[in-house]
């Protein structure tokens, strides 16, 4: 669907500072519709015409049924359809008749409202309604309709919309939560029922007609900017406890003079609420994180004790790679338990990933840990994974990679160098590790592994990350890893 920007520049001759008025006019205008219980269109004549009219807009009413089950944004009319369209534009003011409505037995009544912007006559707007046949509007339908005539008025002056780019929020009040219709000293004419409910709430009792907000103990600072800027204010008070209440205060012109004014309320309490249990949502899942980071570093702790005890050999050797292991998932939680999101910048990880690496370096078996490239910000369901997986390539690196000792060797020998890459791209993460060692034995393959650290990496990559994984000699031996970044499958699966 077109937007009305791109109609206006389509079909139409009008310029950006207009185009920017009925911007401003169709931002707010689901409370005109309301106001009368009626369809709203924006009508501006074709490019070169007086005769036919193009659909900028169209608005239905929440107060009401609707006669326009169509959408008529970017229809065309002619003056055989709707005659009454360039009688008021030649006019120049308002005009009433009827119009033949498509499927619909009865016509509906039609009024046109000049749109002006600096004295200029810019678009009509129309409001469409069922003929109302022998029935009396009750006391709020003609409340209603008189706030909106008087807005009308303001539309064809020019002096509607407001020249200010009002930011109106998807909480905003509309004219079903509450409203009021203040005078021109700013005491209430009219409030309606659900006004006088969400003022109870806010703690107002005693008869509010004939009131300021002030005198009914409420904070009226938006009305009362709302009158001296003339322009429309909105403000949200509370009530120092759960509740809370958002106010649009409209304010009513008449020849430049504020005459009174439209106040909008809605009750927001039960929102304020969600988004503060939403927010005590992030605490706690922080909270989480950090306690099972304290969680792991305790096992990892008991493995560090239980290993001590045990004869150096296989045994106390599987202790401390299991230790290790404990810790590398440690450190994605600590990371996470800093952020809301179940995301983890992963240039924080890697670092602390190759210090407890660093461990295992000795003055027999010196190491140069290095690490380039950039992961980004990652899923905890791969972060997880993915630091175990690099901390058994680093500890398998450090283990296995420097050249039997000769017998009788002597002096330090030269620095193992291992290095990480990391290489994102939108969809998937390369990760190669690789070393200058004396490379994977003859007979290797990932394919089969019997021993417990390439098992562990190998179902890690392939069955928890989706990745895969391949192992060559390439002057030492060199670890490829590429794991898909599927974004649709965000969830909160951790290791
Ligand atoms: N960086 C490396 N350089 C040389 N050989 C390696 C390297 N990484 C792994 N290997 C070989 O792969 C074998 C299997 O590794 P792994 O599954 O981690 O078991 P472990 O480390 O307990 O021996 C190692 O025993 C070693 O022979
Ligand atoms: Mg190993």
């Amino acid at each position: 669907m077109a937007t009305l920007a791109e109609l206006v520049q389509e079909r139409t001759d009008i310029e950006a500072p207009v185009l920017a008025h009925l911007q401003r006019l169709v931002a707010g205008w689901g409370v005109l519709a309301d106001l009368c219980f009626s369809d709203l269109f924006l009508f501006a004549p074709v490019r070169g015409t007086h005769e036919r009219f193009v659909v900028l807009g169209q608005m239905r009413p929440t107060t009401n049924q609707t006669l326009y089950l169509d959408d008529l944004v970017g229809h065309v009319v002619g003056p055989e359809e709707r005659p009454l369209l360039p009688r008021a534009f030649a006019l120049g003011s308002v005009v009433e008749g009827e119009v033949v409505v498509p499927r619909r037995s009865e016509p509906a009544r039609l009024v046109c409202i000049p749109v002006r912007f600096e004295g200029r006559l810019v678009a009509l707007l129309t409001r469409e309604s069922a003929l109302s046949v022998g029935r009396r509007p009750g006391v709020l339908e003609r409340v209603y309709i008189e706030v909106f005539d008087r807005l009308a008025r303001m539309i064809s002056s020019g002096d509607y919309p407001f020249p200010l780019d009002e930011a109106i929020p998807a909480d905003s009040p509309r004219v079903g939560d509450g409203v009021l219709v203040l005078d021109a000293r700013a005491r209430i004419d009219f409030a309606s029922p659900n006004a006088v409910n969400a003022l109870h709430r806010m703690g107002v009792y005693s008869g509010i007609e004939g009131v300021r907000l002030d005198e009914a103990g409420l904070q009226q600072t938006a009305v009362l900017r709302a009158y001296q800027m003339r322009l429309p204010v909105a403000e949200e008070i509370g009530d120092g406890g759960d509740t809370a209440l958002v106010f649009r205060c409209v304010p009513l012109l008449e020849h430049g003079v504020v005459t009174g004014a439209l106040v909008l309320m809605r009750d927001v309490s039960d929102l304020r609420r969600r988004d503060r249990l939403l927010m005590s949502k992030d605490a706690a899942i922080r909270e989480v994180h950090h306690r099972v980071k304290n969680n792991l570093q305790t096992i990892s702790s008991l493995l560090r004790l239980q290993a001590r005890r045990v004869p150096a050999g296989e045994a106390r050797h599987a202790l401390e790679e299991s230790e290790r292991r404990v810790r590398s998932i440690a450190i994605v939680h600590e990371i996470l338990s800093r952020d809301t999101a179940d995301e983890v910048d992963f240039n924080d990880i890697l670092p602390s990933l190759v210090r407890l690496a660093e461990d295992l370096a000795s003055a027999e078996k010196p190491i140069r840990l290095s690490h380039r490239g950039d992961a980004g910000r990652l899923q905890a369901s791969i972060a997880t994974p993915l630091a175990v997986v690099i901390t058994e390539l680093l500890q398998n690196a450090a283990e296995h990679a420097f050249p039997p000792a000769a017998p009788g060797g002597r002096g330090s020998p030269e620095p193992l160098a291992v290095q990480v890459a990391l290489e994102r791209s939108e969809s998937a993460l390369e990760v190669t590790v690789r070393d200058n060692g004396i490379g994977l034995p003859e007979d290797f393959s990932i394919d089969a592994p019997t021993s417990l650290g390439l098992s562990i990496v190998k179902g890690l990559v392939e069955d928890q990350m989706g990745g895969t994984i391949a192992m060559r000699t390439d002057g030492g031996a060199v670890v490829e890893l590429w794991i898909p970044l599927d974004h649709s499958l965000d969830d909160l699966t951790t290791l």
